[in-house]
C-alpha cells in the first residue's frame, strides 16, 4: 500500500526531530502501522534551511496552505505555534479534510472546543500527544489505558523550565532571578520565558488533561495560574526543614461540588516519587478509582522527545483512518454528546492545606495572636517552626503548615493577620498538596 503521505508545517526543533526519527525508525515504525508514513511536503519561511534537512527528495515551501490544498496528503502536522496564523491553518486543512497533528498546547486549551467540534463535523482527527508533557504518553494513558477508571485527580510537573530553575534553587540555594538568568544563559529557558515561568505553559497543558479526565470542554479561562517568580529560596529550604519539596503542580480534581483547575507552586512531601523528578524532567500522577496512583514520568520537551509523541500520533491516524469516524477514540476521550457541565470551581472554594510564613515580631504574645486567628476560624495548625532569632534581633520567621480549609476562608484569615502591628512584612502563603 503506498505510504501515508503527510505535509509538515513548521520544520524547528520538533519537525526536524519528527523527520529524523520517521526516517532512523522507518522499517520499525511501519511494522507497527501497517504502511509507510511519508513526509511528502514541508512549509517553512526558511526554506534553505528547511531544504537542507529534509534533503531535494522532499518538496520545500514557503506557503503553508500550498500543503494544504495538495489533495495528495492525507495529514498534516502543525508545529507552527501560538493562536495566530497556527489556528487559521488548522482550520483550514479540517476544513480541506485532512488530519491534522499538534503540539499546541495553547491553541487547545484556549480554541479546543471549535477546533475538536469542526474536526468531529468533518470526520477527522486531530491529534495532540505531543502538546502535554512532550514525550510522555499521558494523553494515550488517560484516554485509553484509563479508560475504566474515574479519574480522581491529577497533579503534574508538566513544564520542565520551571522544574529545572526549582531543582537548581534547592540544590544552590539561589534566589529565582540568579537561577533564571543562568537557564537562560544555558539554554534551559526561553529568552523569554513569560510562559513558562508564569505557569502559564503549565495551565495549557492541565487544561487539556483536565477536558480529558473529567469529560468536560478545555476552560483554560477557567484555570487559576500562579508561576514561581515570587518564590524565594528561604520558602524551599524552611519546606526542606518540614520535610517537603516546592514543585509547580499543574492540578485538576474533582470534587463533590465540581472540578478544581489549578497551576501553583506547591509543598510536596519529599518522600513522594513526584517530589524528586528533578531538571528539566516531566511527571504526572494520576488517581484513578480502580488503578489508583500510576505516575508517568519522562521528558517534556526536546526535539527527539516530542517528535516520539508527533509519531505515535501519525501511526494511529494511519491506522484508524479508513476505519467509521464513529469507532475512533474520541477527541476528549469522552463521546462528544456526553460530555459533562460540571463547573470549574473558583479558587475561594478549593480546599487545601497551606504553608504560612511570617516575619513577626519577636515577643511575647505574637505566636497566640497568629494561631488565635486561624483557630477562630476553626483552620487546624499541622506543622510549626520558629527560625530562633539571632543575637541582639528583634524579629523572627514563623513557619506554620496548617491543615486542609478553604482558600477562601485562608484568605479572610490571611488579612486580618496581615493587619496586626507584629507582622512586619508581607505573608508569604504557599498551597500544600499531601498528593496521598
Ligand atoms: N516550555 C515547555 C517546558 C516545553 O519548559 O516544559 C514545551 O511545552
Amino acid at each position: 500500500m503506498k505510504a501515508i503521505q503527510v505535509g509538515l508545517l513548521g520544520i524547528g526543533t520538533v519537525g526536524s526531530g519528527v523527520f529524523n526519527v520517521l526516517r532512523r525508525n522507518q522499517q520499525e515504525i511501519q511494522r507497527r502501522a501497517g504502511r509507510g508514513i511519508e513526509i511528502a511536503m514541508v512549509a517553512d519561511l526558511d526554506t534553505a534551511r528547511a531544504q537542507s534537512i529534509v534533503g531535494s527528495a522532499v518538496k520545500v515551501v514557503k506557503d503553508a496552505r500550498e500543503v494544504i490544498a495538495n489533495p495528495e496528503i492525507d495529514i498534516v502536522i502543525e508545529l507552527i505555534g501560538g493562536y495566530g496564523i497556527a489556528r487559521e491553518l488548522m482550520m483550514e486543512a479540517i476544513a480541506a479534510g485532512k488530519h491534522v497533528v499538534t503540539a499546541n498546547k495553547a491553541l487547545l486549551a484556549v480554541h479546543g472546543t471549535e477546533i475538536f467540534a469542526a474536526a468531529h463535523q468533518r470526520g477527522v482527527m486531530v491529534a495532540f500527544e505531543a502538546a502535554v508533557a512532550g514525550g510522555i504518553p499521558i494523553i494515550k494513558a488517560l484516554r485509553e489505558g484509563l479508560t475504566a477508571n474515574r479519574i480522581e485527580w491529577i497533579a503534574g510537573i508538566i513544564n520542565g523550565t520551571t522544574n529545572f530553575i526549582l531543582s537548581e534553587m534547592r540544590d544552590k540555594g539561589l534566589d529565582f532571578d540568579v537561577v533564571l538568568k543562568e537557564a537562560q544563559r544555558l539554554g534551559y529557558a526561553e529568552a523569554d520565558p513569560t510562559f513558562d515561568i508564569e505557569g502559564v505553559d503549565a495551565a495549557h497543558k492541565a487544561t487539556i488533561m483536565s477536558a480529558i479526565a473529567f469529560g468536560i470542554p478545555v476552560q483554560f479561562d477557567k484555570a487559576y495560574v500562579e508561576g514561581i517568580t515570587k518564590l524565594a529560596a528561604q520558602d524551599i529550604r524552611y519546606a526542606e526543614q518540614l520535610g517537603y519539596r516546592i514543585k509547580l503542580l499543574g492540578i485538576t480534581k474533582r470534587v463533590p461540588q465540581g472540578i478544581e483547575l489549578r497551576v501553583h507552586p506547591s509543598l510536596v512531601p519529599a518522600r513522594r516519587l513526584i517530589a524528586n523528578v528533578e531538571g528539566a524532567m516531566n511527571a504526572v500522577v494520576v488517581q484513578g478509582d480502580a488503578v489508583g496512583t500510576t505516575l508517568h514520568y519522562g521528558k517534556g520537551a526536546g526535539s527527539e522527545p516530542t517528535a516520539s509523541a508527533v509519531i505515535a500520533d501519525l501511526v494511529d491516524i494511519t491506522r484508524l483512518h479508513t476505519a467509521d469516524a464513529a469507532h475512533r477514540v474520541p477527541h476528549l476521550a469522552f463521546q462528544p454528546d456526553q460530555m459533562s457541565g460540571e463547573v470549574v470551581l473558583p479558587m475561594d472554594e478549593v480546599v487545601t492545606s497551606y504553608y504560612l510564613r511570617l516575619r513577626v515580631a519577636d515577643q511575647a504574645g505574637v505566636l497566640a495572636q497568629v494561631t488565635g486567628l486561624l483557630a477562630a476560624q476553626g483552620i487546624s495548625v499541622d506543622a510549626m517552626l520558629q527560625r530562633e532569632a539571632g543575637e541582639g534581633e528583634k524579629q523572627t520567621d514563623l513557619i506554620i503548615l496548617t491543615h486542609s480549609v478553604r482558600e477562601g476562608t485562608m484568605n479572610g484569615v490571611l488579612a486580618q493577620m496581615q493587619a496586626l502591628p507584629t507582622v512586619l512584612a508581607p505573608i508569604v502563603r504557599i498551597r500544600k498538596e499531601e498528593l496521598a
